[in-house]
């Protein structure tokens, strides 16, 4: 048997279910995994309230990345091989002690790295390593990051300052020292920012890194310096409404300001683009960006930042701890001891 976290409907965090059913067989081409870490990302705060714009139809189990065990492969599968370390980018299903995926979407993982530090750079890694590519950041940038002690912010100040770049970091007044600690300058985010930046960075900035939106995706833009890009890749402030009335102004205004003749140009991020139109090439740039942020994590020129570790069955206080604010990093699943 196997035990998964079912999310039934729009539920609070206690209204998690932990269910059983019998261990699935994979078919061809498919792996069973035995999870060792998977990992509570922001997309389920949106899941569990219904607002996130991919989820499927409830009930489901959450879990947008897992590392594990290969524990059984199916027919005509010979790689990877039973026994291999391997992580995966879900969406959703992550949430499970054992769990079937398709043999070809999984990466190995490298002797030396915990589950969980592996975990925390799944999603977080590939999202910031992707975005900071598309910015083209290097050396002598300035950019800021909104949110800069989540998971995915903590990384991009990370691989941000291993380019060279200057960090500005936004964050809530508990955090400042931790984001000051990644290499960033923190500001606190309840205060105007974008006098802050400015104060910091006269000339403005180039790029913006916002999982925001809302209203202040106005103050990102006027951050910019000229040439700057603004970075768009969340909704946050709308987590609770979600929906095209939330989507579809903010898509308009990214798309009105890169249109106009500016100097500065907008991008909208999903770390999912691809995977439809172009398969293959979706899972070998996945592999290339996996194993290259694994590199960097084994060399120690990165390293996890895990706000809290808990184990599978204890889900209810790990997605409340993940919503409470309070937490600066990565928050992990493990598996249950046997
Ligand atoms: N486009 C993509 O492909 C993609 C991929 C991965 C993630 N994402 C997005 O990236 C963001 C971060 O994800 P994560 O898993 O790293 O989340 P996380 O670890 O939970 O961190 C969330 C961060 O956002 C801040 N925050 C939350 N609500 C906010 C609000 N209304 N206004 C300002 N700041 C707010 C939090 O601040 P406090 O700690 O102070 O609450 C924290 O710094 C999410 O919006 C997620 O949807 C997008």
């Amino acid at each position: 048997m196997i035990t998964e976290v079912e999310l039934p409907g729009v539920v609070e965090p206690d209204g998690l279910l932990l269910r059983t059913r019998e261990t699935p067989r994979p078919g061809p081409g498919q792996a069973l995994v035995r999870m060792e870490a998977t990992g509570v990302s922001f997309a389920e705060q949106q899941m569990r309230r219904g607002t996130y714009w991919q989820q499927p139809p409830f009930p489901f189990v959450p879990g947008y990345d897992v590392v594990g065990t290969v524990v059984e492969t199916g027919p005509d599968t010979p790689r990877p091989e039973t026994g291999a370390r391997v992580a995966a980018l879900t969406m959703t299903g992550g949430w499970a002690d054992h769990l079937l995926l398709d043999a070809g979407d999984l990466v190995p993982v490298p002797d030396g790295v915990g589950a969980a530090e592996a975990e925390a750079v799944i999603v977080n890694g590939l999202t910031a390593h992707r975005m900071l590519e598309i910015a083209a950041i290097g050396a002598g940038d300035t950019i800021v990051v909104l949110g800069a002690n989540g998971g995915v912010g903590s990384l991009l100040v990370q691989l941000a300052r291993l380019r060279g770049a200057e960090v500005i970091g936004t964050c809530s007044a508990r955090h400042l020292a931790f984001v000051r600690d990644l290499g960033a300058t923190p500001i606190d985010r309840s205060g105007d920012l974008l006098e802050a930046v400015h104060t910091l960075a006269p000339g403005g900035v180039k790029a913006v890194f916002d999982h925001v939106g809302g209203r202040g995706i106005v103050a990102s833009w006027r951050m910019l310096a000229a040439g700057g890009v603004l970075v768009s890749y969340g909704t946050a402030a709308a987590r609770d409404t979600g929906g095209l009335r939330t989507m579809l102004p903010l898509f308009l205004r990214l798309r009105l300001w890169q249109l106009l003749p500016n100097g500065r140009s907008t991008h909208m991020f999903a770390v999912w683009d691809g995977q439809k139109e172009q398969p293959s090439r979706f899972r070998a740039e996945l592999h290339r960006d996996l194993t290259a942020i694994f590199g960097l994590l084994v060399s120690g020129a990165i390293s996890a930042r895990i706000a809290r570790s808990f184990r599978l069955s204890h889900v209810v206080e790990a997605v409340t701890f993940a919503e409470s604010g309070v937490a600066a990093g990565k928050v992990v699943l493990v598996a249950d001891q046997d």
